[in-house]
Formats: C-alpha cells, structure tokens, sequence
C-alpha cells in the first residue's frame, strides 16, 4: 500500500449529521488545508495517468473541478466541465440522475469531446454512483471511451461501485 494514503485518509475531515441526521459527511476542504496531502492526491493520480493516451479529462461540478484540473495540467490533456443545470452557455448535451429525494442533471458542451477521445472522469467521492452513472452516459454519448473513473474516498457501503457496472473505478481512500 502507499505511504501517501494514510496522511490522506487523516487530512478529511468527517462531519456527522451533515447536511442532514444520519449522513457522515467527508469534508475534503480540510484536505486542501494540507498542502502535501492535496500534492500526494494529485501526484499519485497523476502517477497512474501519465503516459495512458488520455486526451481529456472530466471534472464533475464542484468537487471533481478541484482535482480534475491539475490532474489534466500535468498529464497534458484537456480539462472539460461536467456542469449543475444552467451554467453552460453553448449547446449541451443533459443527463438526469436520482439522488436521495429528487433528482439532479449534469451537462456537457457538445464539440468539448470528439469521437473516440479517451476520457478519465475526475470527482471527490463516490456514493451511491449516479453521479459518475450521468458522467459516464454524456462522455460515451459523445461517442468517446471512459479509461476509467478516478475518486479520492469511496463510501463501499453505498454500493455505488456496481452502478458502474464494467467501468473500472480507482479510489485512493475507503471510508467505511
Ligand atoms: C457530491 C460529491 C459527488 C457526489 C457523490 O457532490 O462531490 O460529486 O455527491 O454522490 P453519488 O455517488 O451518490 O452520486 P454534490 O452533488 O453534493 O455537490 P458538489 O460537488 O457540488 O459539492
Ligand atoms: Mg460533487
């Protein structure tokens, strides 16, 4: 296992009862209070991408920008947003997900990534998966290849790892 891992793991701050009773809340901002965890984050993403053929690398609104971008500075690939509804001013592509009570969507701009691009879809945490699910669907209906999906903590419990089905998922924290 990495010795980077575990000053990771101790640099996220869990807040229970947050934002409502029963939820154990993973608090990365403690993390980027940590310089040297916040670089062993990027750095062992990056470790594991280089040299990979990645032409692009997606972001999922607001957590996933935070290390989707450097992520995608240092493997030389572009950096595309994956955006709550609204926000995007050209033509989008949209894909709904169900969350605990409603649901949300993600979108993406058309034309951001090309036929046959490879693609790593960057966020802060998995749950219960829709979030990656709705990443996913927009970058194959783009009609490009999802390498895999990296995460920094993934909550195993939710389960969210099946809803992935065949795509491959790299984690660097498991909280349980
Ligand atoms: C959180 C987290 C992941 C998602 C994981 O984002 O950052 O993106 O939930 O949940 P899931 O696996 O059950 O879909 P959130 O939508 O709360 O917003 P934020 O990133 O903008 O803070
Ligand atoms: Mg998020």
């Amino acid at each position: 296992k990495d010795p980077r891992v575990e000053g990771i793991a101790s640099s996220i701050r869990v807040v229970p009862n947050f934002p409502k009773p029963g939820i154990m809340f993973q608090d990365i901002t403690t993390l980027l209070l940590d310089p040297i965890a916040f670089k062993n984050v990027v750095d062992m993403f990056v470790e594991r991408y280089s040299g990979k053929d990645i032409s692009v690398v997606a972001g999922v609104e607001a957590r996933g920008f935070i290390f989707g971008s450097p992520i995608a500075l240092a493997i030389g690939a572009k950096f595309v947003p994956l955006r709550k509804p609204r926000k995007l001013p050209g033509e989008i592509i949209s894909e709904k997900y169900d969350l605990e009570y409603g649901t949300d969507c993600l979108e993406m701009h058309v034309g951001a990534v090309q036929p046959g691009e490879r693609v790593l879809v960057v966020d802060d945490l998995i749950a219960t998966g829709g979030t990656l699910c709705a990443a996913i669907s927009l970058i194959e209906r783009a009609g490009a290849e999802v390498v895999e999906c990296a995460c920094v903590i993934e909550l195993p419990e939710l389960k969210g790892r099946e809803k992935l089905s065949d795509k491959p998922l790299y984690i660097l924290v498991e909280c349980r």
